[in-house]
């Protein structure tokens, strides 16, 4: 039965049947593994989420940008339930099955650039990115790695060296792989000085402290995304991204686009990249590829990709066959219903309804983003001064009232919105009148 498409409240949320499985967690679970919202889901589609006391929550988080095509979506599920009654597993590195190259296959054709590629399947975004490093290490026989402020690529060794934040993602936990080089983000909100120049200083900045503390002969890859996720939705000017992929074409190095969060139709294109026409010589793609199933990929030129020696790329369930044919029905509903169109639409309505907050909430001191990627930066008014405190109060009145909201940034200042692609204008816009209500509750307005 299609899960009606409206948010209803019949406890609090949490309600006390998920207050109850919060308290076995609490006994079972590391205490490391959070939630930002301990309701227990039962079933979701399109943009509700059901939770174990039958509330009815709004979706604004997509499982951090995951269920893009929509939770339990049509051709996910029919593909995902014809493999899964086929077989579940036999390793690809033993014996492989077509599933795996048809993934691969769609990802030469939708991945930005007409070149030869080729691809290499995981299970997490982070596993895909450590892979992105060690193609782009062999490839060019160099280690060193350029990242940048505010990025987030993953939680395993490496990929904590490459994300910037300490608390909670690095804290205690190194040492840290090394060889890896961060410099600014090109962060138009928090630039000093002009904005009109930021692509150009930001570059500079780039330039000299490579040259300066890397060497450029010495650098394997830069790794940025495209626009970046976890560190609040920033989005680098235009030129910015062309300029990176084109010194990394004359300086030998390989250009990364890690498009976990930011690929697979969120931002109104296919792949973020495609905005500015930045092709990447590789690209690692997870989270919205298979609707809820753990897959991931590195893609890229073939000459890249080959380079490492057979048996060097791989791992026990990377590209698992029913994550497989999750990704192909993923794509299929990506290609059939026009979701990069949907995410257009989806920024207007957002841009329109977050504008008027802005105009009202001086708190309110950047709206950016691009398609269904949108965020708003709170501050206090009059000032650049992140307000953590006051995004914490206002995600929490929202959770209460059954919309599902996730912070980001840095500072903690950031509200991401993520819906699902699959979401109705009518739960859009009641999502967005929910954060209007809660805004006036926390400001008292
Ligand atoms: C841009 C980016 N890269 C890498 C990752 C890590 O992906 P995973 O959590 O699947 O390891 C994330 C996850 O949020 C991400 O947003």
């Amino acid at each position: 039965m299609p899960i009606e498409q409206r948010r209803r409240l019949v406890t609090a949320v949490p309600g006390p049947r998920s207050l109850e499985l919060a308290s076995r967690k609490q006994a079972s679970v590391a205490h490391g593994v959070a939630t930002t919202l301990p309701a227990y889901i039962v079933e979701a589609g399109g943009g509700i989420l059901v939770d174990a006391d039958g509330n009815h929550l709004i979706d604004f988080g997509s499982g951090i940008a995951v269920t893009t095509v929509g939770n339990a979506a049509p051709a996910v599920v029919r593909r995902a339930h014809e493999a899964v009654q086929k077989f579940t597993h036999t390793c690809f590195m033993v014996t492989p099955y077509e599933g795996y190259v048809e993934v691969a296959e769609k990802l030469a054709e939708l991945t930005p650039g007409d070149h030869a590629k080729k691809s290499a399947l995981f299970n997490s975004g982070a596993e895909a990115v450590e892979n992105a490093i060690k193609i782009a290490r062999v490839a060019t026989g160099r280690t060193a790695v350029v990242c940048f402020d505010h990025a987030y690529h993953g939680r395993t060794n490496l990929t904590m060296a490459l994300t910037a934040k300490d608390m909670p993602y690095k804290h205690g936990f190194g040492p840290f792989a090394s060889d890896i080089y961060r410099v600014p983000m090109a962060y138009p909100y928090r630039w000093p000085g002009d904005a009109e120049h930021v692509t150009d200083e930001a570059f500079a900045q780039f330039e000299s402290l490579v040259h300066v503390q890397v060497g450029e002969n010495q650098v394997a890859a830069v790794i940025i995304e495209p626009i970046q996720g976890e560190g609040g939705f920033i989005v680098p000017p235009d030129g910015f991204l062309p300029r990176l992929a084109q010194w990394c074409r004359d300086n030998g190095a390989v250009f990364i686009a890690d498009e976990i969060q930011s690929g697979f139709c969120r931002t109104g294109d296919w792949f973020a990249c495609d905005h500015e026409g930045v092709v990447p010589d590789l690209i690692t793609t997870a989270k919205g590829i298979a609707g809820g199933l753990p897959l991931a990929a590195v893609t890229g030129r073939a000459e890249l990709m080959d380079a490492v020696h057979p048996g060097g790329l791989g791992g026990t369930y990377g590209g698992n066959p029913v994550a497989c044919a999750a990704a192909l029905g993923a794509i299929e509903e990506m290609q059939t219903n026009d979701l990069p169109g949907r995410a257009r639409q989806i920024e207007r309505i957002f841009r329109d309804r977050l504008g008027e907050l802005a105009q009202r909430y001086p708190a309110i001191g950047d709206l950016r983003g691009r398609g269904a990627m949108m965020a708003v930066e709170l501050v206090r008014p009059g000032t650049k001064e992140p307000d953590p405190a006051l995004t914490g109060a206002v995600a929490r009145a929202c959770h209460a009232r059954g919309l599902v909201v996730l912070t980001a940034g840095s500072f903690g200042n950031v509200f991401r919105f993520l819906p699902p692609l699959s979401i109705s204008d009518d739960l859009l816009h009641e999502g967005l009148d929910v954060i209007a209500e809660a805004f006036a509750e926390v400001t008292g307005d």
